[in-house]
Parts: structure tokens; C-alpha cells; sequence
């Protein structure tokens, strides 16, 4: 298959790009991005790196590659200030994200194709994504909480020197302030983490807001988060590529699951070659069905004025 990545000069769709040449499945990655030099240095950093990875292509461009794209990875957008929330982001970035989504509306995209929204806020851009492009609403994903979900396990991992790979735990809602921790399905090796030795609430609490503070964090320190970010797009990519079928934690517009509706943000989707195939009600706690409404309800009033400001 052919990923193209808009925004593929940046931080965050380079490090997309070298995510997916790692993982060796994407036939063709083309980073498009509007610094056309920027895009065409990190495909020929990539491209050098080939014969040790897979027989891939990988070209920058234009909008040239639209019509060839069976998947389209948008992470073009500014990115946020250390104090500011993603939110914030929206009126800097709105604009931006439209002319975009019309550009590759313009430029054809294959009726298969699927889109996966990176730029922020990631959720309601997703909702402008699938208001915008002329494709099923299952075609269109956004990277929602899986970013924040691998952070979480990293972060109880290292706090209680687990394997990584070993820890599995949600988090749900918006990718942004009211996201919310699944701490009901929460396990190390398929065992319960709260019964893991010295897990206790304060350390949860804390992990989840240092969780929650992560993309600041980063940003921080380095200017804004990449690699993490990179590892994230390839598993939801992955996922649809190979039909994996994986439930994975991704923003895509809501039609009632726990009840909530014509709003995007992640709840456990089933991804596979057909994008969105289904989404799973499972039985969380009652605080954490709520937290995933108050997150609905946090998103809605910026949705509701993006959606006048920009005619929809
Ligand atoms: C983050 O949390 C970029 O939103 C992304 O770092």
C-alpha cells in the first residue's frame, strides 16, 4: 500500500515516515509537505536507509500523489505552545486544516482510500476531515488517544519496572485535557495492576496526570513530540494495511457508542482494512462511561464553532 504523509517535512510526519519504513509493510511513502525541499531532504535521508530495511519506495512531492495514496496521513498544523492546550491550537490551525482537506479533495482521492488525521486538535479536525472529503465516515480516522495510550503503559512500565510490551492499559475520550484513564481493564502480564506489588492510587493519580501532561512535557523540552507520535500513526496504519482487526483506541465520529453521538473521540475501534469496522461498548466502571461524556461535552462547544466558522 501507499501512505502519503501532508505535513511530511515535520517533526512529526518524518518521524511517521521513518516509523513506517522501520515497519516495512507501507509499499510507498511519500512525505508531502510545503516546504518541498524540507520533504524532499528527509525522503532522501529515508531513501538511504532502504537496503537495510525493505524494498520500499519513498518520494516527496505534491499533491501529485493524492490519486496513487490508498491511506493519506494528515499531520500538517503549528504546533502548540507549552502552556497552550490543544484547543487553543484550533483557531490557528483550522483554517490551515481545511485548505488541506480541499486540496486533496481537489487533487482525487481513490474511493478506498482511508484518511488519518494527526494535526490538532485531533478531534474535532477529524470531524472537519469527515464533514470535508468525499468518503464513508469509516474511511476517516483520527490518531486519538492511542498516542496517549502507549505514553500511559510506558510511563506504569517504567514506574514499577515492568516489560513494556507487557502492560496494557487505556485511555479513552479526547486526545487532549479530558481524556480519560481506563483503569477497570487495566493488567501487567494479563494480571491486575492495581494488585501489582506497590501500586497504589496516589502512584495512579500521578501517572495519569504526568500522562496527561506528556505532549507539554515533551514539547518542553524539546520542542514537540515525534518519535512516540511516529510508533503511534504506524500502529493505526498497520492495523489498516494489514487488516489487523486490532481494537485500537482512535478518534472517528461518534454514532452512539456509550451514548454518545456527532462528535469525534476515541473509544475501543476496530481497525482494520476498511478503517473503522466497529466500536465496542464494553463494560467500563460508571465514573469512566462519564468521564468519556464530559469529554464529548468538553469538545462540543469548540466543534459547534468551527463547524459555523467555517461553513458547515
Ligand atoms: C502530543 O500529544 C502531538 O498531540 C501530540 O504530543
Amino acid at each position: 500500500m501507499k501512505v502519503s504523509i501532508i505535513g511530511g517535512g515535520g517533526l512529526v510526519g518524518s518521524c511517521a515516515g521513518f516509523a513506517l519504513q522501520c515497519g516495512g509493510i507501507a509499499r510507498e511513502i511519500a512525505l508531502i509537505d510545503v516546504n518541498a525541499e524540507l520533504a524532499a531532504g528527509q525522503a532522501l535521508d529515508l531513501l538511504h536507509g532502504t537496503p537495510s530495511v525493505a524494498d520500499q519506495r519513498i518520494t516527496s512531492g505534491s499533491y501529485e500523489h493524492i490519486p496513487s495514496s490508498d491511506i493519506v496521513c494528515i499531520t500538517a498544523g503549528l504546533r502548540r505552545k507549552p502552556d497552550e492546550t490543544r484547543l487553543d491550537l484550533i483557531n490557528r490551525n483550522t483554517d490551515l486544516f481545511v485548505q488541506i482537506c480541499r486540496d486533496v479533495r481537489a487533487a482525487g482521492l481513490k474511493p478506498s482510500a482511508k484518511v488519518l488525521v494527526v494535526s490538532n486538535p485531533v478531534d474535532i479536525l477529524t470531524y472537519v476531515a469527515a464533514q470535508t472529503l468525499d468518503l464513508p465516515t469509516n474511511q476517516i480516522l483520527g490518531l486519538g488517544t492511542q498516542l496517549d495510550t502507549i505514553r500511559f503503559c510506558s510511563l506504569i512500565a517504567d514506574q514499577i519496572g515492568a516489560p513494556p510490551t507487557q502492560v496494557r492499559a487505556l485511555i479513552l475520550g479526547e486526545h487532549g485535557d479530558s481524556m480519560v484513564p481506563i483503569w477497570s481493564s487495566a493488567t501487567v502480564a494479563g494480571l491486575p495492576l492495581e494488585k501489582h506489588p506497590g501500586w497504589n492510587h496516589q502512584l495512579a493519580n500521578q501517572i495519569f496526570q504526568r500522562t496527561k501532561g506528556s505532549g507539554a512535557e515533551v514539547i518542553s523540552k524539546k520542542g514537540g513530540a515525534g518519535f512516540a507520535v511516529g510508533i503511534a500513526i504506524r500502529d493505526v496504519l498497520d492495523a489498516i494495511m494489514l487488516d489487523q482487526r486490532r481494537i485500537l483506541p482512535v478518534s472517528s465520529v461518534q454514532d452512539g457508542c456509550y451514548g454518545i453521538r456527532d462528535v469525534a473521540l476515541s473509544v475501543p475501534t476496530v481497525v482494520g482494512a476498511e478503517g473503522v469496522l466497529d466500536r465496542l461498548e464494553i463494560d467500563l466502571w460508571p465514573k469512566e462511561v462519564q468521564g468519556l461524556r464530559r469529554s464529548a461535552a468538553a469538545l462540543r462547544p469548540t466543534l459547534t464553532s468551527v463547524l459555523q466558522r467555517i461553513g458547515l
